[in-house]
C-alpha cells in the first residue's frame, strides 16, 4: 500500500545528486587510495572497474528497480506481493545496517568537523609537524570533545532529513555535490604540480598485474564497490521509491558508477602525490587524514588553505552519505510507524546518536575494550561493511532476480534494449550472487 502523498524528487538532477551524495563519502576520499595502492595500483584499478561494472552497475539498477516500482521505504519494498517472512526480514536487515553504519560513520565524520573548524579558525594551521599524532591521539583521547562532534555532526544529517526529500536532501545534494567536485578537481590540480608528484601517482597507479593472480584483490576490490556505491543497505531502494513517473533509471545508474569512480580517482591525485612529496608514509584508515595529512598541510605552502578545504571536502561529503542513511531509517519509522517526517528524523537521529557513543569513546576513554581484539569503531566497521553489507546485497539481487517476476522486474528497470536486458538478467541472478557468495565464504575462511 502506498501513501497517498508520497514524497518525491523536485527533479531529475536532483535524484542523481542526492544518489551521488550517497555515493561519495569517507569510502572515496581515503579508503579507495590506501585499498589501491595496497592492492597492486592500475591493476587495483582495472580489477575495481569490472567489479563497479559487472557487479555494482547492475545491482545498483536492481535496488532503483525495487524502490521505482514499490515505491516503498526497504522493509515495504522487499515485502511487496507475498510477503514471506524472510523476506521483511531481509528488508529490516537493511535498516538495522544502514543505522549500525550511521552511528559510527558520523563518529569519524564528526572527526572531519572539528579538523575542518581547526583549521577554518587557525586553530590546526601552525600544528608543528612533529606533534600531529600526539594531537589527534590527545583529541580522542578527551571524553567530551569527540562525543560533542559526533552529535553536531548527527545534528546537522537531522535537520537535513527532517526538511524532507526535496527541500532537505535535494537541495543539500544540488549545493554540495557540485561544490565538491570543483573543490576535489582543484587540490588534484594543485597536488600534481608538487615536486615529487609522480611518485605519489606511481604509488596509486603503477601497474604490479601479478596482483591481479591474488584473490584478496578482487574481494577488496567487490567490498571496495558495495561500499562506495552504497549498494546493500536499502539506500539506493528509498532514494529510487521518490522519482517521478519516466525517470530514466539504467541512466541515472551509469551515471552514479561513472560519478563515484572518477571522484575517488580524483580523491586519490589530490592526497598520495602531497604525501609523497613530502617524504611520508601512505598509512592506513582515519591515520591517513588525520595525522599524515595535517603533516604534509604543515610542510606544504599555502598547506592551511588546501587543508581548509580539504576536510570541508571530508566533511561534506560524508554529510550527504549520512543523510542517505538517515533517510533509510526514517522512512522506515514514517511508514510503519505511521510517524511525521520530523518525529522520525528527530528519533531516528538521536538513536543513532546514542549506538555511536561507544565507538566515539572506544578510540580514547575506553580505547581498551577490546571485541575480538579490535576497538569498538572497528568491529561495527568490519561487521557492517564486511559481512551485513554483502548480505545486505546478495538479498537485494536474489529478491529482483528470483522472487520478483521477470517482466516486472525488467520494465522496473527501465532498460529497454533487449541485450541490456539480458547481460542485467545474467548479472542480477547469477554473477553478482555467486561473486558475493564467494566473498561471504573467502571472509568466514580468513
Ligand atoms: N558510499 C559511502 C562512502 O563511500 C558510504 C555509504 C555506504 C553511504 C552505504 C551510504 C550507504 O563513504
Amino acid at each position: 500500500m502506498s501513501e497517498p502523498a508520497r514524497e518525491q524528487w523536485a527533479s531529475r538532477a536532483g535524484f542523481v545528486l542526492a544518489t551521488l551524495g550517497c555515493a561519495v563519502g569517507l569510502g572515496n576520499i581515503w579508503r579507495f587510495a590506501y585499498v589501491a595502492g595496497e592492492n597492486g595500483g592500475a591493476a587495483f584499478l582495472v580489477a575495481y572497474v569490472a567489479c563497479v561494472v559487472a557487479i555494482g552497475l547492475p545491482a545498483v539498477l536492481a535496488e532503483f528497480a525495487l524502490g521505482g516500482r514499490a515505491r516503498l521505504d526497504v522493509v515495504g519494498a522487499f515485502s511487496t506481493g507475498r510477503a514471506p517472512r524472510a523476506r521483511r526480514r531481509a528488508g529490516a536487515g537493511a535498516v538495522l545496517t544502514a543505522f549500525l553504519i550511521l552511528a559510527y560513520y558520523s563518529v569519524v565524520a564528526g572527526w572531519a568537523y572539528k579538523y575542518f573548524a581547526g583549521y577554518a579558525t587557525g586553530e590546526l594551521r601552525g600544528l608543528p609537524r612533529g606533534e600531529a599524532a600526539a594531537r589527534f591521539a590527545a583529541f580522542l583521547r578527551e571524553p567530551f570533545e569527540p562525543t560533542a562532534w559526533h552529535f553536531a555532526f548527527m545534528a546537522s544529517a537531522t535537520a537535513v532529513v527532517a526538511l524532507g526529500v526535496a527541500r532537505g536532501i535535494e537541495r543539500a545534494s544540488r549545493i554540495l555535490m557540485p561544490l565538491l567536485g570543483a573543490i576535489v578537481l582543484l587540490l588534484a590540480g594543485y597536488a600534481l604540480s608538487l615536486p615529487g608528484a609522480a611518485r605519489g601517482l606511481a604509488f596509486l597507479f603503477a601497474p604490479d598485474w601479478s596482483a591481479l593472480a591474488r584473490p584478496g584483490l578482487y574481494l577488496a576490490a567487490l567490498g571496495q564497490a558495495f561500499f562506495s556505491l552504497g549498494v546493500g543497505m536499502g539506500v539506493l531502494i528509498t532514494y529510487a521509491s521518490y522519482v517521478r513517473e519516466g525517470e530514466r533509471l539504467p541512466r541515472a545508474a551509469g551515471m552514479i558508477a561513472a560519478g563515484d569512480t572518477l571522484f575517488a580517482v580524483a580523491a586519490g591525485i589530490a592526497i598520495f602525490p602531497a604525501v609523497f612529496a613530502f617524504g611520508l608514509d601512505p598509512a592506513q584508515g582515519p591515520a591517513l587524514a588525520f595525522v599524515t595529512l595535517p603533516q604534509v598541510f604543515a610542510l606544504m605552502p599555502g598547506g592551511g588553505w588546501f587543508a581548509t578545504a580539504f576536510f570541508f571536502l571530508l566533511s561534506a561529503a560524508a554529510l550527504t552519505s549520512a543523510v542517505s542513511l538517515l533517510e533509510v531509517v526514517a522512512a522506515f519509522g514514517m511508514r510503519r510507524l505511521g510517524l511525521a517526517r520530523r518525529t522520525a528524523a528527530l528519533l531516528a537521529g538521536l538513536a543513532a546518536f546514542a549506538a555511536g557513543v561507544p565507538a566515539a569513546l572506544g578510540s580514547g576513554v575506553w580505547r581498551d575494550v577490546a571485541l575480538l581484539g579490535r576497538g569498538i569503531l572497528e568491529v561495527m566497521d568490519y561487521v557492517t561493511g564486511s559481512l551485513l553489507l554483502p548480505l545486505g546485497g546478495i538479498a537485494v539481487v536474489v529478491f529482483v532476480g528470483w522472487f520478483v517476476p521477470r517482466a516486472a522486474a525488467v520494465e522496473a528497470s527501465g532498460l529497454r534494449s533487449g541485450a541490456l536486458v539480458r547481460l542485467w538478467l545474467l548479472a542480477v541472478r547469477y554473477l553478482a550472487p555467486a561473486a558475493i557468495a564467494v566473498m561471504l565464504v573467502a571472509l568466514a575462511g580468513a
